[in-house]
């Protein structure tokens, strides 16, 4: 049993506060391997943003648990060479059980997600609330996120065709019964490339596929029941437009891809959400970067010279992310 102080992590409980107060949204980007990591690192040591370090049950059957626990905090250390001391959570992305949370929080991560959304609101509530206490009677108090509402899409071992919006009227009984620190809501994201149906779309003159807007009068509505309460964003990947184009110019096929525009995440971001999840952005841009790399030199076989070019994209896309949709960047 480890603790995350030992590893340098830091739990959500602070972060979070000054998220709302200063109007912007935590950073929190999925990882599995070392290039990822490495670029999340660099891009937040170099914008000065604390960052929430995202591992989802299928990252850590992927990669090892006792291999990503060694990276987190070989990440803080990083960090710190690089010479910002950015504090850095370790959180589990979507855990699906008790017995999942409670071993990840006995090997260092500093923070959970307990996504009872499927369930009953009644089954929610106590499996919620069952973490809740677990983590919170830690020596070091481990932060939890629950989730009312289903978002759409697939994401590693979380799956759902259709979604449901998050009722207000049952934020504050959720959050008062379950003792849960930061709560993620449904109002019109979803998980993965294709967030929107052709259908629910229209199309600029180019063709390109633009989305509903987000139900920023259902995040409102709660905002009004629990003022000042961390709220989370799953979903939030903008899918941008570049990299699809460069996946598919060099071989691969990605139709009807869509995200959420940053102009809606910037709004979000300034209101109490306060982290903002993204995985799929990340996907794209290794993706797009080792298929130009691999049709433009095909005789290369160094892997370090096949994901050096994507790890330096995802470093650029976070950098942005940090500075310009988050307002991350600076708060260190
Ligand atoms: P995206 O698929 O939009 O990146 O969402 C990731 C996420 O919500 C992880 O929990």
């Amino acid at each position: 049993m480890i603790s995350y102080t030992e590893l340098g992590l830091v739990n959500t409980v602070e972060l979070f506060k000054k998220a709302v107060s200063g109007g912007y949204a935590l950073p929190a980007y999925n990882f599995n391997n070392l290039e990822q990591l490495q670029a999340i690192i660099q891009a937040c040591a170099e914008t000065k943003s604390p960052v929430i370090l995202q591992v989802s049950s299928g990252a850590r059957k992927y990669a090892n648990q006792n291999l990503l626990k060694n990276m987190a905090k070989g990440a803080v250390e990083y960090a710190n060479e690089l010479g910002c001391n950015v504090p850095i959570v370790l959180h589990l992305d979507h855990g699906d059980s008790f017995e999942l949370c409670k071993d990840c929080i006995e090997t260092g991560f500093s923070s959970v997600m307990i996504d009872g959304s499927h369930y009953s609101y009644e089954e929610n509530v106590a499996l919620t609330k069952k973490v809740v206490e677990f983590a919170h009677s830690r020596k070091d108090y481990v932060s939890v996120e629950g989730e009312l509402g289903v978002l759409a899409g697939v994401e590693d071992d979380v799956s759902s065709e259709h979604s449901h919006y998050t009722q207000p009227e049952e934020v504050e009984d959720f959050v008062k019964r379950t003792g849960v620190d930061s709560l993620a809501i449904s109002i019109g994201t979803s998980h993965g490339r294709t967030k929107f149906k052709p259908e629910q779309c229209t199309r600029d003159p180019n063709g390109v596929l633009i989305p509903p807007p987000l139900r920023f009068d259902i995040l409102e509505a709660i905002e009004k029941r629990i003022p000042g309460f961390p709220i989370v964003l799953h979903g939030a990947s903008s899918v941008p437009v570049e990299y699809v184009q460069m996946v598919e110019k060099y071989g691969g096929k990605l139709s009807d891809s869509v995200g959420i525009p940053e102009e809606q995440l910037r709004r979000a971001a300034n209101s109490a959400v306060c982290k903002i999840n993204i995985d799929s952005d990340g996907r794209l841009a290794m993706t797009a970067l080792i298929r130009k790399v691999l049709a433009e030199i095909p005789d290369e076989f160094d892997p370090r010279k096949i994901l050096g070019p994507a790890r330096e994209e995802l470093k650029k896309l976070y950098a942005h992310k940090n500075i310009n949709v988050l307002g991350s960047a600076n708060r260190v």
